[in-house]
């Protein structure tokens, strides 16, 4: 159910609002069989329904002071009360909230409707946009928060059929469930924050981010993956989760200091890659074409919610540069919001005539570029690439000045 009557008619179209692999298909199979359906009518979703899924956005209310905004929730936690005239009922949150929501919703729906059965649970999902079909089929674990040993048969009988190889079930409380998703999103955050660092660190001494990173990964306790540096995390998750965390913190009277540098450091990596640009063209950007691969958070989604390309591309154009764009899923969006930029239809074209070619955002169709051809189309032949895809004695081999985040300049083939 959802209350955008365009959305739902598109839907029911055979529309997908959002750009995720493997999604249409998935949408099309279980509606040809009768199991999946749209409404706008929130009566008619809940009618003989067990349990009933809120998955409304939490956006932060204002850029930068991290609280989230529950109104969506708590509109849809009245609404819901108001349809709980049936038997035991399992309303489950799926939304990143603060901690707290999920009992808060608790009270709100049993005043709302003292009659109302039902117990809440807070079962936050840790799925990756662009892997969320496989995320959410193949998960590391299921976390379940409630106060009812009810609630959790309730839940197991949803996630066994799907979870038949055994994924974990962690059950705890609505509170602690919580604060599970924010504290994991806060550490991925921090394991980025820190390899960024590190990347910065090795650029100062002359080391090499990727193989440290790899050695520093197979070390068990510490684990290979999240340790790729590049121009800073985006997306809706982790800029937004990780303010919420430290406002949740403040609020109840404590701090969490990692986290906070986690914030900083991301926010200053996206400044660093500005005067990575603006150093490798000679100092000024000014007057300068820059061809930019990728604008999207990362590949596989059209999502630029607080893409680094949004912070970077736009203090470039500022300056004085040219800016000619490629993406695969996000251009349409990017328009609306950096009309300042030439939007093209493939990476050969954005390479024509640039001073530089600045790789951002690591979508599969630029990890196997024809680097000739790049660079014959080229002013100069200079390759930033924010994502490290790209081997620094390759390129040079193929004639370009490359450089990457973190790596030394290609002694050791
Ligand atoms: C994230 C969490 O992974 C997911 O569990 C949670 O439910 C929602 O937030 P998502 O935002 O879709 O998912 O993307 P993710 O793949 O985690 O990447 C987030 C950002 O971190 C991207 O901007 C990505 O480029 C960046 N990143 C990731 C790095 O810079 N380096 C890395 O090593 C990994």
């Amino acid at each position: 159910m959802d209350k955008l009557a365009e959305r739902i008619d598109f839907l029911r179209q055979g529309g997908i609002p959002i750009y995720e692999p493997g999604l249409d298909d998935l949408v099309a199979r279980n509606v040809e069989q009768g199991r999946l359906s749209f409404t706008t009518d929130l009566a008619e979703a809940m009618a003989g329904a067990r349990a009933v899924f809120v998955a409304v956005g939490t956006p932060s209310v204002r850029r930068g002071n991290g609280y989230a905004d529950l109104s969506y929730v708590y509109q849809a936690a009245e609404e819901i009360a108001a349809n709980l005239v049936q038997d035991y009922t399992v309303v489950i949150d799926k939304s990143t909230v603060p901690v707290g929501t999920a009992r808060q919703v608790q009270r709100l729906i049993a005043k709302a409707n003292p009659r109302a059965v039902f117990d809440m649970v807070s079962n936050p999902e840790f799925l990756r946009e662009g892997a969320a079909i496989s995320d959410f089929m193949r998960p590391d674990r299921v976390v379940v928060g409630s106060g009812s040993q009810r609630a959790f048969d309730v839940m197991r009988e949803i996630y066994n059929p799907l979870y038949l190889n055994g994924t974990p079930i962690v059950e705890t409380t609505l509170e602690t469930a919580e604060l599970i998703k924010y504290a994991a999103n806060a550490f991925l955050a921090m394991k980025i924050s820190f390899i960024n660092e590190m990347a910065n660190l090795c650029e100062a001494v002359g080391a090499d981010v990727k193989p440290l990173a790899k050695a520093v990964g197979l070390d068990g306790r510490i684990g290979g993956k999240f340790l790729h540096p590049g121009p800073g995390y985006g997306g809706s998750c982790f800029p937004k989760d990780t303010l919420a965390l430290l406002r949740i913190a403040q609020e109840h009277g404590s701090t969490s200091r990692m986290v906070e540098a986690a914030v900083e450091v991301n926010a200053a990596q996206k400044g660093r890659m500005i005067k990575k640009i603006r150093d490798a063209l000679g100092g000024s950007e000014a007057g300068k074409t820059i061809g930019v691969l990728g604008l999207t958070f990362k590949p596989e989604t059209d999502d630029l919610r607080e893409a680094p390309a949004l912070t970077i591309l736009p203090a470039l154009s500022e300056k004085g540069a040219a800016l000619q764009v490629h993406d695969p899923q996000g251009m349409g969006e990017a328009a609306k919001i950096m009309p300042e930029c030439r939007y093209l239809d493939d990476p050969y074209a954005v390479a024509t005539g640039a001073d530089a070619l600045i790789l951002m955002t690591e979508w599969n169709q630029y990890r196997a570029l024809d680097l000739q051809r790049l660079r014959a189309l080229m002013a100069q032949p200079l390759f930033i690439d924010l994502r490290n895809v790209y081997e620094p004695v390759m390129m040079r081999e193929a004639g370009f000045t490359y450089i990457g985040v973190g790596r030394l300049q290609g002694a050791i083939k």
